[in-house]
């Protein structure tokens, strides 16, 4: 990866980042990193239960801090939090000197995928209609990304192929 240090994968709970962010990592030789398991495994506890014993603040500070300790390696692969690319620092990190990449679906398919996840307490605690204000309000703010994928109607491997692509030409092009 010359010109940017590293791929990172945003959008929605539901969206993809993890799965396509390990197909990606695995067709390109690149490490791959999620940030929600990151932080699992350094707090031992998973992200629901930081949420109702610690409460969503503390989640967002040690998401911040280790996000930004992650942004510090190179040629990787990172999968997001939904909520983290909401962050300033974080956001202003990655737009300033990495690849990143927003899995786009359309509202309906996110909402279906997570309204009753337990493991996402921000969903389970929603209702629909605040989910689906959620999104338009989020969607804002990922549309800042470089890239995004469409990725309605395409399969998983043509998600990770479109990824690839926009990789590849973005290594030409700088
Ligand atoms: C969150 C998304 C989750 C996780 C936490 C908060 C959010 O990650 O970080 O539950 O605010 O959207 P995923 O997007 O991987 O589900």
């Amino acid at each position: 990866m010359k010109s940017k240090e590293n791929i990172v994968f945003l959008g929605m709970m539901g969206s993809g980042k993890t799965t396509i962010g390990k197909i990606v990592s695995q067709k390109l030789n690149l490490d791959f990193f999620d940030t929600d398991d990151e932080i699992e495994n350094k707090l031992d506890m998973k992200i629901s239960k930081i949420f109702s014993e610690k409460g969503e603040s503390y989640f967002r500070k040690f998401e911040e801090e280790l996000t930004l300790e992650l942004l510090k390696k190179k040629s990787v692969i990172i999968a997001l939090g939904g909520g983290a690319f909401l962050n300033n620092k974080i956001r202003k990190e990655i737009l300033d000197n990495h690849l990143s990449i927003w899995l786009k679906w359309d509202d309906k398919v996110l909402l279906d995928r997570i309204k009753d996840s337990h493991k996402r307490p921000i969903a389970f605690n929603s209702t629909k209609n605040d989910l689906s204000k959620l999104i338009k309000k989020r969607s804002n703010i990922y549309s800042k990304a470089l890239y995004y994928v469409n990725c309605n109607e395409i399969g998983k491997k043509e998600i990770a192929d479109r990824v690839i692509k926009i990789y590849e030409n973005n290594k030409i092009k700088n």
